[in-house]
């Protein structure tokens, strides 16, 4: 239970002193990290939270984990927290084996190229450019060299150095706030409003009806009606010369509300894109990692192949690219930033690798979701007034409240009940615990929801 309201008198008088220097709107409480511990945050009111958003996501081992706490017990570590390099010139002599130890083991089966970035944006940002270079190298019939023509337009981003192409993405998709993932991300006006974007085209995503063994004809009509439409815009656009070189996709689409689509949608998605010659990408920023019970969600899938490029970031710690080859660029520079990720994170990440699988994190994910899956369906069966479309993988779940406020409503009495949940959409509540999350975590998260139910 929370003692103080949410938020605390030292959270507010704290946002006031940052409100001064910068603009804080977004800010939700402060935290005590030198206190919070496993699945509990502790604020700096002394408020103490089952947390299931886990620093939106992203944290893989909960709070002051005792193994990445060890990590500093060693001095070649704190050399590596303490000289950050600019990896893409001078790696360090351990840089390959630490990638092989970390990402690369646990890379998606066929993709075994590799590109390290900072955040999830610059990881889509620059794997929507390793597309847009493989599919003008395709078009070059696999010629390497450039033309004159080509090197002299492209200063001044005219064709044909800067080719017309576009990337297919979907309603409700995020992808990112910076220039290139903005055009892609469709999910609240307020991450677009006053930016110049890009006329790309953006096709619908299924809204699936819930519980979906109830509802499967309609389920199969919205698969059908948006992947008719992904079609008809890539002939659209590729005829009026907007050619349409890659189709980015979530898993699940997080930010936009958590929504669903089935193994045979992805499935025709990507035979869809084979036929019209596009790349697919899928963005495990937020399902990546583990929550989902498998490392990446679209392993639910069944594919007929690996996608052409997988991007993460979040419970991976550092950002970057899983591709084929023949997605990386022909030359240094052209993907490319100073730092390009961050050793002491692929570190970290080596650690919680272990850790996943010293303590069967990926099966727990399973084992706890089930738990909070079911705690939910009863409690959508009992209080059908408030809540509804319980859905999810793992511990990657989600429900829906009847609207915004109401949703709110919810979230803000949990916190006061003692569970920090996170929002998604217009009117969905969604839980992204870390992977130490425990059936008996989620047996009291459904406890504290009936709660909270029970006084709307
Ligand atoms: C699916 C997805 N892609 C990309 C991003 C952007 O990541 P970042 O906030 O690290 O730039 C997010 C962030 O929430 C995300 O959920």
């Amino acid at each position: 239970m929370a003692t103080t309201t949410v938020p605390g008198p030292v959270t507010q008088q704290k946002l006031e002193e940052l409100s001064e220097i910068q603009e804080s709107g977004a800010v939700s409480l402060f935290v005590n990290y030198e206190q919070s511990l496993g699945n509990y945050m502790l604020d700096v009111d002394g408020n103490r939270f089952l947390d299931v958003y886990t620093q939106i996501s992203s944290l893989p081992l909960g709070y002051n984990h005792p193994d990445l706490l060890a990590l500093l017990d060693d001095p070649v570590n704190i050399k590596l927290f303490i000289n950050r390099p600019a990896l893409g010139t001078f790696p360090g002599h351990d840089w390959t084996d630490r990638l092989r130890s970390s990402l690369l083991q646990v890379a998606p089966t066929g993709l075994n190229n590799l590109c390290t970035m900072s955040c999830g944006s610059c990881s889509n940002e620059n794997a929507y450019k390793a597309i847009y270079m493989w599919y003008r190298t395709k078009e070059r019939g696999g010629r390497l060299e450039f033309t004159e023509e080509e090197l002299q337009t492209c200063m001044v981003n005219q064709t044909p150095g800067c080719p017309t192409y576009t990337l297919l993405s979907f309603k409700g998709a995020f992808h990112g706030r910076t220039m290139g993932c903005l055009a892609t991300t469709h999910s609240k006006a307020i991450h677009k409003i006053d930016i110049p974007s890009l006329d790309w085209p953006i096709a619908d995503f299924p809204k699936y009806m819930y519980p979906l063994e109830e509802h499967t004809t309609h389920n199969e009509h919205e698969d059908n009606r948006c992947l008719e439409q992904v079609e008809s815009l890539i002939h659209t656009y590729n005829k009026a010369g907007n050619t349409v070189a890659g189709i980015v996709i979530e898993p699940i689409q997080s930010e936009g509300g958590d929504n669903h689509a089935s193994p045979q949608f992805f499935q025709r998605l990507q035979q869809l894109a084979k036929t019209t010659g596009t790349a697919l990408l899928i963005d495990e920023v937020q399902t990546g990692g583990g929550p989902t019970g498998k490392m990446w969600c679209h392993e639910h899938f069944n594919l007929q192949e690996p996608p052409d490029i997988v991007t993460f970031s979040k419970k991976m710690l550092t950002g970057g690219y899983y591709c084929k080859k023949e997605f990386r660029p022909n030359q240094g520079y052209r993907i490319y930033n100073t730092w390009m990720g961050d050793p002491s994170k692929v570190v970290m990440l080596q650690e919680v690798i272990k850790v996943i699988e010293r303590d069967n994190l990926l099966h727990m994910a399973t084992q706890s979701g089930d738990v909070l899956f079911k705690g939910l369906r009863t409690l959508d069966q009992k209080f059908p007034q408030h809540i509804n479309s319980v859905r999810g993988r793992g511990t990657f779940v989600a429900f829906d409240a009847g609207n915004t406020a109401k949703r709110d409503a919810i979230i803000g009495r949990l916190k006061l009940q003692g569970i920090h949940a996170g929002g998604c959409g217009d009117k969905s509540v969604r839980l992204r615990p870390s992977l130490i999350f425990q059936p008996h975590h989620a047996h009291i998260f459904v406890e504290k929801l009936e709660t909270v139910l029970n006084t709307l």
